[in-house]
């Protein structure tokens, strides 16, 4: 990074990919907030594990779906100072899937789908963008999935949030490409977290099996190309969907 600290804020930063973004960031320098939305004691652990690291890590609770949570983190005087010193660096990391067939998913979780993935990048991207547009610097990086574009039986919420990052870092970056602020998105494979780690054994030996290179990622993969996306080596790329999934968006879509 340049001379100056830089200070990140990785939504869903409290464990699995988000956490492995956090740690590498503040690895690199910066200064970074990881938010979460539920489990205060998982994330003061990690922020505890960092810190004895010698990383510079800060955890801050904001349902990413909630304007009003947004609304607090960013009013003055509010939390780690984040209204006055601002962020450069935005990864939106959070998120969950709730799967079902279309026509027996309840409206209530298609609407919780899309509001963490899609509704939370948007009101993160807006909280951030008043001071990266006041510094002519910033980095958005929004962590999307192969569903986007391959499509995946029962999971036509988390798909359309998915592929509504692309929509919405594409956009964005016509808007805000012109203060060197870039909006990229990341397509993780099949990642081992605690996401994954919830889904019954069949799906995921089915998923696993549909991999080419015949194994799951890792979190810490898909940090290596986000620290390369917010690094002035990554100055010059923005409106892309840049995939870190072991070649599995390759595959046709009834091969997935
Ligand atoms: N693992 C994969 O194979 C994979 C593949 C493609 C894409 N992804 C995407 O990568 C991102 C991270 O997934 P992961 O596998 O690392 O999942 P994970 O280990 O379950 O971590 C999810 C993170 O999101 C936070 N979170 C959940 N709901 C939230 C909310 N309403 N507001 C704020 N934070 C919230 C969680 O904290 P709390 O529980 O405390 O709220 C946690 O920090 C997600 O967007 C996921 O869709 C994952």
């Amino acid at each position: 990074m340049t001379e100056t600290k830089r200070r990140a804020l990785v939504t869903g930063g409290s464990r699995g990919i988000g956490l492995a973004i956090a740690r590498a960031l503040a690895r690199d320098g910066l200064d970074v907030i990881v938010s979460y939305g539920h489990d205060a004691a998982g994330a003061e652990a990690q922020v505890a594990q960092a810190r004895s690291e010698g990383l510079m890590l800060s955890a801050v609770r904001c349902d990413a779906a909630r304007a009003e949570d947004w609304d607090a983190l960013f009013a003055r005087g509010g939390p780690l100072g984040l209204a006055e010193q601002g962020v450069q660096v935005l990864i939106h990391a959070a998120g969950f899937a709730k799967d079902g067939l279309l026509m027996t998913q309840a409206p209530t979780d298609f609407d919780a789908v899309q509001g963490v993935h899609l509704r939370g990048a948007y009101l993160a991207s807006r909280a951030c963008l008043r001071a990266m547009i006041g510094e002519r610097f910033g980095r958005i990086v929004y962590i999307s999935s192969p569903t986007a574009t391959l499509g995946r039986r029962g999971q036509c919420s988390y798909g359309a949030a998915k592929a509504g990052l692309l929509g919405l870092a594409r956009s964005l970056m016509m808007e805000v490409s012109r203060f060197q602020i870039t909006v990229n998105c990341v397509s993780a494979g099949l990642i081992d977290t605690a996401l994954t780690a919830e889904l019954p054994k069949e799906v995921y030996q089915s998923l696993l099996s549909s991999v080419p290179m015949a194994r799951a990622g890792k979190a810490e993969e898909v940090a290596e190309l986000v620290r390369y996306l917010v690094s002035p080596a990554g100055g010059y790329v923005t409106g892309q969907l840049l995939a870190v999934d072991g070649g599995l968006d390759m595959l046709a879509a009834d091969a997935f």
